[in-house]
């Protein structure tokens, strides 16, 4: 067994050093895996899961790329489903005293894909669409993707980024930040390549993948709370409508609410950081107060030039 465990990690330190690499934001360098860049801790779980993960026509998977409000999507997608075994306005709800990444793990970062007690399975990835298991693409299992604004992405992943580094290690400069941002050396990056890789499928495939932008969301919550709803195929009923269901899940849901329970205040991820670090500010337009005009230019340019033709605008 240690052999065998010496064995795998020697096969993979060498397939991380045939690939191509670059510095990280978070760990010290980011590795391109088809077409994509990861840590080797993603790396690993990532082919973890293209080897090992059974997809069921049952199961949903959220996808995002980081910062596009993953633990939001979480949320709403585990009381959407959960609302008959869990009351929303019930105090033992889950989301109360659970942060929503523990109740929707990433299946990258898990080796365990038993899980839940719902009757469908729910997991979230940041992977690409090429990474995914060939079982989540041949099988029924819904995605659904949630994209921002790549301006927002970038001002909420700095902060996030700075947050998450070490006392001793040092803030990565904004510029610095802003250029490895631009050429698409993120977690998961680069973010246009994510983005439509994922949008077209939603063209071809509107059962299968549904596309959410965040600020949509924002706006009109109540209108893709039932997109959602009717996406999973689970449609709210007119006594839920009435009973005003929907309001209660969106609040329960809301930024300000789950960025001020206790669990999320002084809790901790598996990994040992606060909980806190996933919630800052929750708002549309924050970009306004970071970037510069030509920053704003320099990004416009590249959404503009990767979404050319694809009718995808951000
Ligand atoms: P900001 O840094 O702009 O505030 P992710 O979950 O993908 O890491 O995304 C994090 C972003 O989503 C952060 O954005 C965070 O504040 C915001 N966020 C967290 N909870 C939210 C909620 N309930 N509603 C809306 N945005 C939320």
């Amino acid at each position: 067994m240690f052999l065998e465990e010496n064995g795998f990690i020697q096969s993979f330190k060498n397939f991380l050093s045939s690939l191509p690499k670059t510095k990280g934001w978070s760990s010290p360098h980011l590795y391109n895996y088809q077409g994509f860049w990861l840590t080797a801790l993603h790396l690993q779980g990532t082919l973890f899961f293209q080897n090992h993960f059974q997809s069921q026509d049952s199961d949903i998977l959220l996808v995002t790329s980081p910062k596009c409000g993953t633990i939001w999507l979480k949320a709403m997608v585990y009381t959407l489903i959960n609302r008959m075994q869990h009351s929303v306005l019930s105090q033992q709800h889950p989301l109360l005293t659970t942060n929503p990444h523990v109740l929707v793990p990433f299946l990258e970062l898990i080796n365990n894909y038993a899980q839940q007690d719902s009757p469908c399975r729910l997991y979230s990835t940041h992977s690409s669409y090429v990474s995914l298991p060939e079982s989540v693409k041949n099988t029924n299992c819904k995605i659904i993707y949630m994209c921002r604004n790549p301006m927002d992405v970038f001002v909420s992943l700095w902060h996030y980024i700075n947050k998450l580094r070490s006392q001793e290690s040092q803030i990565i400069p904004f510029e610095e930040a802003f250029h490895m941002f631009c050429n698409g050396f993120t977690l998961a990056g680069p973010f246009w390549d994510h983005v439509l890789s994922y949008w077209e499928k939603s063209c071809e495939m509107p059962l299968k993948v549904l596309f959410l932008r965040y600020e949509q969301v924002k706006e009109q919550p109540l209108l893709h709370l039932t997109r959602l709803a009717e996406f999973l195929n689970c449609p709210f009923s007119i006594e839920e409508e009435e009973t005003g269901l929907l309001d209660q899940i969106i609040k329960l849901c809301s930024f300000d609410n789950l960025s001020n329970l206790e669990v999320n205040i002084t809790g901790k991820t598996l990994f040992g950081n606060d909980n806190t670090i996933f919630f800052r500010k929750g708002e549309v337009g924050d970009w306004k107060n970071h970037l510069t005009d030509e920053m704003v230019d320099r990004l416009n340019q590249i959404t503009e030039h990767k979404f050319k033709g694809s009718g995808l605008k951000l």
